[in-house]
């Protein structure tokens, strides 16, 4: 994010305004999820293939135990996500979508070739269940996110985010309707997350913060 806390640029493009450092970050923390998960919003913007260029990253994963790419996992409320996006031209690890039956017929039927559908009967995905479903369908035990700020900010909500990494760029956007981290809502979160710094590096103009996420007491 920017020195003010944005995530992307007045177009909504791909973010383009941190080093070449950072995305190898992105990669390195892709690179350790059994699953990556993305909101459709940032799919549809950012038409990204959620792959590993770096071979070597891949050979870590195999010598780890794990599938050379992790699974691609995408969430999408209404589902009307288009499969001739590039993920989706992509046979690198399965791609599974979490979605509901509002998802309209004719997206069910070209998603499905390409893609498992877990659709759910109410108006929103229940990103806890989705999670559950994630561990004991397909043996997922770390998802790395890749946002959103709306995903981010409904997984926070929910209690179910343990880390949290954060690149801070030397740049600053201003614009009130800008997302931030936690995307556009002008409400305060239901609950104060706090965090715990556990790691704080500097290249270059680049900060890189890692946190852990301070858990509720249930
Ligand atoms: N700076 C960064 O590191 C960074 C990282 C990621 C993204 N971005 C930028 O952020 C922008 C997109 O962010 P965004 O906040 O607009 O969108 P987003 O979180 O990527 O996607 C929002 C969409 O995801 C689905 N979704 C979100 N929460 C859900 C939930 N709880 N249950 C089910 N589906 C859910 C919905 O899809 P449907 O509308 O299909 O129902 C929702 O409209 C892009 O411009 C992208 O480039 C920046």
């Amino acid at each position: 994010m920017t020195v003010d806390g944005k995530i992307t640029t007045r177009n909504f493009t791909p973010v383009d305004f941190t080093s070449r450092e950072d995305k190898t970050h992105l990669f390195r923390q892709r690179a350790v999820g059994d699953a990556v998960l993305i909101g459709h919003s940032t799919l549809k913007q950012d038409n990204v293939r959620l792959g590993l260029p770096d071979p070597k990253m891949r050979d870590a994963r195999i010598a780890r135990g794990q599938a050379p790419y992790p699974l691609r996992v995408i969430v999408s409320n209404e589902g009307r996500i288009d499969s001739t996006l590039k993920l989706f031209q992509t046979d690198i690890s399965p791609i599974v979508i979490f979605s509901t039956v509002r998802m309209p017929a004719r997206y069910q039927k070209s998603l499905r070739q390409k893609a498992t559908l877990h659709l759910s009967d109410a108006r929103s995905v229940d990103l806890s269940w989705m999670l559950q479903q994630l561990r004991s369908e397909y043996g997922i035990r770390f998802v790395a996110c890749e946002g959103g700020a709306t995903l981010f900010r409904a997984l926070l909500e929910r209690d179910l985010v343990d880390q949290l990494n954060l690149t801070i760029a030397p740049i600053l956007f201003g614009g009130a309707n800008a997302p931030t981290l936690t995307g556009l809502s002008k409400d305060f979160l239901p609950h104060t997350v706090r965090c715990s710094l556990t790691e704080m590096r500097t290249v270059g103009e680049e900060c890189f913060l890692t946190y852990r996420i301070k858990h509720r007491r249930k």
